[in-house]
């Protein structure tokens, strides 16, 4: 069974594909087999791969789309020979959520840098520490602060909010970035975007992720 990372908020627009594209890219360059899971109707992902490719001449993408599996068991056995699986959900509380987050090992909520973001994410993050309480125990989550503009103090008053609330949030944070919205385009990482300042950002949240997870088998 690979190591299942989830990027989930009900809210939309938070970067929740961005970051999933991103994130498979550097477990990929760091050279482990990953697997990139589209579990969202509105198939972005998949909408995206298909339209654009991988267009710096790399392997293609491993998605795996919805519709290519039943039920999360099977989606189960199909990551069976990877070593790592980051999936991506649509924008909403669902059953299909509740399933995807039993079967994971870390649950990711970007959360974007605005004041209105901050208070969303709690309902999300309550929904989880359900799934944690009632099905999966061994789920870890993380708050990720993302489209963080330079310079804005705000940022620093919604994370310690955050953790005052008792939510793990990642020190590990996300730019505002055009050099994101171009990675899509790409159906592919930022790495040679930006003269690697959001890929740094990626190195950094990856590391702090797999630290997150490392910890919490302790
Ligand atoms: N760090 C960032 N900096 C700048 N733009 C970003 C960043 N992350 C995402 N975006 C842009 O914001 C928009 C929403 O991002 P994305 O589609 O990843 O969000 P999402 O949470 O998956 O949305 P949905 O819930 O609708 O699936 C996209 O246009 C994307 O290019
Ligand atoms: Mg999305």
């Amino acid at each position: 069974m690979p190591l299942i990372i989830t990027f989930a908020h009900q809210k939309g627009g938070v970067g929740k594909s961005t970051l999933a594209v991103n994130l498979y890219g550097w477990f990929s360059y760091a050279g482990y087999n990953c697997a990139l899971v589209d579990t969202d109707p509105q198939g972005s992902l998949t909408h995206l791969l298909a339209a654009f490719g991988t267009q710096d001449g790399r392997k293609s993408v491993p998605l795996i789309r919805r519709g290519e599996f039943g039920t999360y068991g099977e989606l189960a056995d199909k990551l069976g020979p990877f070593d790592i699986a980051v999936i991506d959900t649509p924008p909403y509380l669902s059953r299909e959520l509740m399933d995807v987050l039993s079967i994971s090992h870390a649950a990711i909520v970007p959360c974007k840098a605005s004041p209105l973001d901050g208070l969303a994410v709690q309902h999300t993050m309550d929904y989880i520490n359900e799934i944690r309480r009632t099905q999966n125990s061994a789920l870890t989550a993380a708050v990720v602060m993302t489209m963080v503009i330079a310079g804005t103090e705000f940022t620093e008053q919604i994370r310690a909010h955050l953790i005052a609330s008792g939510l793990t949030v990642l020190q590990a944070q996300i730019g505002n970035r055009v050099a994101y919205a171009r990675s899509l385009l790409k159906g592919n990482s930022v790495k040679a975007e930006d003269g690697g300042k959001a890929w740094a950002e990626i190195e950094a949240l990856g590391a702090e992720i797999v630290d997150l997870l490392n910890r919490s088998k302790l």
